[in-house]
């Protein structure tokens, strides 16, 4: 599909890349929101366990109840974005998270706590699916995949930002996040301060255009033109336009029906995006988000140590994220989803077999591994690398390619399903991680390094080159 040709096209020099980069960062502030409001609950959740007298089971629930509201939010906001355009969604994604951090900052019951942190699980399935299919529709081929990856940015960011707000605010309040600070526990203010990207966000939704692709598939033609010339110029314009309206049908509106198609009764591609979305989380990356202090400190590290652990490996992160901006246009998808692949695999193996091999002994009435000198650097190093594999390849590539990869009658029913099942598989990860674990750390990571393999054989079997192609020319 890759067609080298392209690469040397003149477009590049006509790309207005200051306006281009403007208007996508304000969709990848999503990603920030997205990322601070998934792991936010980390700094809180012991509090909010004493402050309302709950067991860590139905609490366990409670927390992985915001995945599912996810899953809800990226298969309906895909839909109806393409209904009535990217942006509105946008701004009804930035209200979701404002209603989310005020309700939960204020909240008076676990109850309502759960409503609010479900209504902000909208907002993430929301932003997580519109950033990629706008991004993609706004972004000039040749750098598509850099301008995709700013999602990720934000996520990453937006993970230690919220990481790093805990911290803060439980250390100004005198050490824990149930105490006061400012009349208000801790804790609350965690929710509460995400009011502030929320506002920006939406703000922001007002400011940038709707998508030319969206606009030409509704036929508003002469809109889709003065966006794409504030991107790219005026050269040209009539031309793309022309050859956006021959893959959308202004006739009618898309449906799930266009997903139908030969492999098991939808179309190739479409499969092709449940599996990059679904192994994405089958490798385990959120585990060790959501669940590191717990992780280190059950084997042995100290709760301040794990906490450390914790923040720099979310820097770790922030910086590998940096890598693959650099290198996602210049090398193309699959290659670095093939390194990351094979890295995972590696580095997951390890963990599993140092876990595996580890001395067990008597933990509250729980047999746990416990790591001496030597193993313990070994599993940090192997985290770490696991991040690094993860970071520079399926963390960002998985959603550019749910943005770019589907012909532009299908995006928003393909992200829509693919979005839904990359939360589902999330939430599958978050919940069985506590038990399987439970049971044996070695044969966890070991799971999770089988589907790192399948990911590389998947990668090998199904996963076209989409560098440099233009939205017009991804065929189902
Ligand atoms: C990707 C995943 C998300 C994860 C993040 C970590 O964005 O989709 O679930 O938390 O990477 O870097």
């Amino acid at each position: 599909m890759s067609n080298p040709a392209q690469a040397h096209s003149p477009e590049r020099h006509q790309t207005n890349t200051g306006a281009v980069i403007r208007i996508t960062t304000v969709a990848a502030f999503g990603g920030l929101l997205f990322g601070y409001d998934s792991a936010v609950i980390n700094g809180a959740v012991s509090s909010i366990q004493s402050t309302f007298d709950v067991g860590p089971g139905p609490l366990g629930f409670a927390v992985a109840a915001a995945l599912l509201g996810a899953a809800v939010g990226a298969f309906f906001g895909s839909r109806i974005a393409d209904r009535t355009g990217r942006i509105p969604i946008m701004k009804i994604a930035a209200l979701l998270f404002l209603l989310s951090a005020i309700g939960c900052g204020f909240t008076q019951s676990i109850e309502w706590l759960v409503f609010w942190r479900v209504v902000g699980g909208i907002g993430v399935g929301v932003a997580s699916v519109i950033a990629p299919a706008y991004i993609a529709e706004v972004s000039p081929a040749h750098l598509r995949g850099r301008l995709g990856s700013l999602q990720q940015m934000g996520i990453v960011l937006g993970i230690f930002l919220s990481l790093l707000i805990d911290a803060l605010l439980a250390h100004w309040a005198g050490g824990a996040a149930n105490e006061l600070w400012f009349g208000l526990a801790a804790w609350r203010w965690m929710f509460l301060v995400m009011a502030v990207p929320a506002v920006l966000y939406g703000i922001g939704a007002f400011l940038i255009p709707e998508s030319p692709r969206y606009l030409v598939s509704v036929g508003r033609p002469d809109e889709a033109r003065a966006v794409l010339s504030r991107i790219h110029g005026d050269d040209a314009v009539d031309a793309r336009v022309s050859k956006i309206r021959s893959t959308v049908d202004n006739e009618r509106k898309p449906r799930f029906s266009d997903l139908r198609g030969s492999m098991a009764g939808l179309k190739p591609v479409v499969w092709v995006g449940i599996g990059l979305a679904a192994l994405q989380q089958f490798v385990g990356i959120n585990v060790i988000f959501y669940y590191s202090n717990v992780l280190w400190e059950s084997v042995g590290f100290k709760e301040s140590d794990s906490f450390t652990i914790s923040v720099a490996t979310s820097v770790v992160n922030v910086a590998v994220t940096i890598v693959a901006i650099f290198l996602v246009d210049r090398i193309g998808r699959r290659p670095l989803l093939l390194l990351g692949s094979a890295g995972m695999a590696l580095s997951l193996g390890v963990m599993s077999v140092v876990f595996a091999t580890a001395t067990k002994v008597m933990v509250d009435g729980q047999l746990t591994p416990e790591l001496g000198p030597v193993a313990g650097p070994v599993a940090l190093i192997a985290a770490n690398l696991f991040v690094v594999f993860f970071g520079v390849s399926w963390g960002p590539l998985m959603w550019v390619l749910l943005g770019e990869m589907f012909p532009n009658r299908i995006r928003g029913a393909a992200l829509a399903v693919a979005g839904a099942v990359q939360w589902i598989a999330n939430w599958a990860v978050t919940v069985s991680f506590p038990s399987l674990s439970n049971f044996s750390l070695g044969l966890t990571y070991g799971i999770y390094a089988f589907f790192a393999l399948v990911s590389l054989v998947f990668t090998i079997k199904m996963v076209r080159e989409t560098n440099n192609v233009e939205l017009e020319d991804m065929h189902a």
